[in-house]
């Protein structure tokens, strides 16, 4: 039987990151959106931030970007619930775009301002391996210098005894759909041999 105190403890620090204004990003959110999943999970995967659709549902990974995650998943032997996934930030970054509320990448210094609950999340899951999906997540845990073209679908072992493998983001992959679609098959392959790596390392 699963030790219940870690939901008990993630339920606490949910409960508490829902009042967070530790960077702008709360001016502008809908909600909080915290990990879910499995909190045991041997895996733990790292996306970039919400988008709309996240920030209007307040789960993870819950639009396009996150249907092909969960497909990408199951094609590496895992289901959505073996697993737990967040976000190095938890507040939706928007920019305006000709009069349009846009998604953009997290800033430095959101990413900075969100570390203490993502440490909490990871070192409460306490994950074997750490996948960063995505760019913005692999400069923020495994090394500020991350090239995800030449870097992800390797192992990178850090002090905290983790395992640490970087992959792209589905919302990349999907971009790629309608301009390549070799590329865009070569970079769906990649994503689920990364996340097939994430499984076996986990073990
Ligand atoms: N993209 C992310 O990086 N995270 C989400 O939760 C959704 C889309």
């Amino acid at each position: 039987m699963s030790d219940p105190g870690t939901n008990i403890e993630l339920a606490a620090v949910r409960a508490e990151a829902l009042y967070c204004q530790r960077c702008d990003l709360w001016q502008t959110r809908t909600q909080v959106v915290m990990g879910e999943g499995d909190p045991h999970a041997g895996i733990l995967l790292m996306g970039e931030g919400p988008g709309e659709n996240e920030d209007r549902m307040g789960r993870p990974f819950v639009g396009r970007a996150g249907q092909l995650l969960d497909r990408a998943l199951e094609e590496a032997g895992l289901g959505r619930g073996d697993v737990y996934i967040t976000n190095v930030v938890r507040c939706r970054p928007t920019a305006v775009q000709n009069g349009k509320i846009t998604n953009r990448a997290p800033r430095a210094g959101e990413i900075a301002a969100c570390e203490p609950w993502r440490w909490l999340e990871v070192n409460l899951v306490n994950p074997r391996v750490v996948v960063c999906v995505g760019g913005p997540a692999a400069k923020a845990l495994i090394d500020k210098k991350f090239r995800l073209t030449e870097q992800r679908g390797q192992i990178f072992r850090r002090e905290d005894g983790r395992s640490y493998i970087a992959t792209l983001h589905p919302a990349y992959v999907l971009r790629l759909q309608s301009s390549d679609r070799e590329a865009f098959f070569r970079a769906r392959g990649q994503l689920v041999s990364d996340l097939q790596l994430a499984k076996d390392t986990a073990r």
